[in-house]
């Protein structure tokens, strides 16, 4: 019955229906309307009611409500659970509290904004109100921990062909975990785990898309975009949440079967930072050569001076391009 009612409210967008013509379309007691309504609009449904008119679903409300979400979904197993908050610390947190209580695989945790997002490098991710994509998705991946960063590789692929189909926006990938606009960031990731020696108990994939912001913050603003500024018009969450659980599902399923080797290939064709000069930072060195491959296990590999350098974590930083 609520999602008869909701479906009556959508029908009617921005406009108002009475309590009475809900009942006697639906053949449902004006109580139970109201019931409902009051429902609905507790799982973040933005529905005005007015004592004369009866009630009307506020018009383009793109809040990440999960059965928003499940009626664009065609996946099998991501966003077959999905929780959804206002306001989180990190999804990432509440994600890895769901996995350690043993969630099934697919699990998504989704907010409108974070009061600590988390970033990679102990950094923190700006995730304003309604304006991004805060998601974590649980994976229990069959293969070891060694395997675990490339799963980072796995969701940057996936994300970047979700955005390209809903948007049309070409962005591409910097190594491991960033995608770019114009130079610009408009996506993070960050892959966390629960590991055995042999074995992967979870990964966290906490994905961070910047969808409509518009004011970044000053240390930001450079180095920051959003996708409605790369199309210039405006983007449905749901719908790209929605096409994110698709192809990222597409390629685990690929991973499972073939191996990494073909999203790895797809993660090169993608890649903004192989056949160009970089500076790495790791935690004990940093240099600068041009970045050349990524290998099996996904470390990017850097020619300098003294050799081919392999990266498997810190920051790269891609040179600018200079003209002649
Ligand atoms: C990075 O580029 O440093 C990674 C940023 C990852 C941000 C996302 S937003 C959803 C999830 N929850 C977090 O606290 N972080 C990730």
């Amino acid at each position: 019955m609520r999602t008869a009612i909701l479906e009556l409210l959508k029908h009617n967008a921005g406009q108002y229906i009475s309590g009475e013509e809900i009942s006697r379309n639906l053949n449902v007691s004006r109580t139970a309307v109201w019931k409902h309504i009051r429902a609905l609009k507790q799982s973040g449904y933005d529905i005005e009611a007015h004592s004369r008119l009866g009630y009307a679903l506020r018009q383009n409300t793109d809040r990440l409500l999960p059965a928003e979400i499940r009626a664009q979904l065609t996946s099998a197993v991501l966003g077959q659970e999905i929780h959804y908050f206002c306001e989180v610390d990190s999804t990432n947190n509440e994600a890895k509290k769901l996995a350690a209580n043993g969630c099934p695989e697919g699990t998504i945790v989704v907010a409108e904004t974070q009061v600590t997002g988390r970033g990679r490098l102990a950094r923190s991710w700006f995730s304003p109100f309604g304006k991004g994509i805060w998601l974590s998705v649980v994976l229990r991946p069959p293969f070891g921990p060694m395997d675990a960063a490339k799963c980072t590789l796995m969701a940057a692929v996936g994300v970047n062909r979700a955005i390209n189909a809903v948007t049309g926006v070409g962005c591409g990938i910097k190594w491991p975990n960033d995608i770019l606009w114009n130079n610009r960031k408009v996506v993070g990731i960050l892959t966390e785990m629960s590991a055995e020696l042999d074995v992967i108990n979870y990964v966290v994939i906490g994905m961070g898309i910047n969808v409509s912001i518009e004011h970044f913050p000053s240390e930001l603003a450079p180095i920051a975009a959003s996708l409605s500024v790369a199309t210039g018009r405006s983007i449905s969450r749901v719908k790209l949440l929605a096409a994110i659980l698709d192809e990222l599902e597409n390629v685990y399923v690929l991973v499972k079967k073939s191996g990494f080797a073909p999203v790895l290939a797809a993660w090169r064709k993608e890649s903004i930072t192989l056949g160009r000069q970089v500076d790495v930072r790791g935690f004990d060195r940093s240099f600068s050569g041009v970045a050349i491959d990524i290998d099996a296990d996904g470390a990017l590999l850097v020619k300098t001076p003294q050799g081919v350098e392999r990266v498997l974590a810190g920051d790269v930083s891609i040179s600018p391009v200079v003209s002649k």
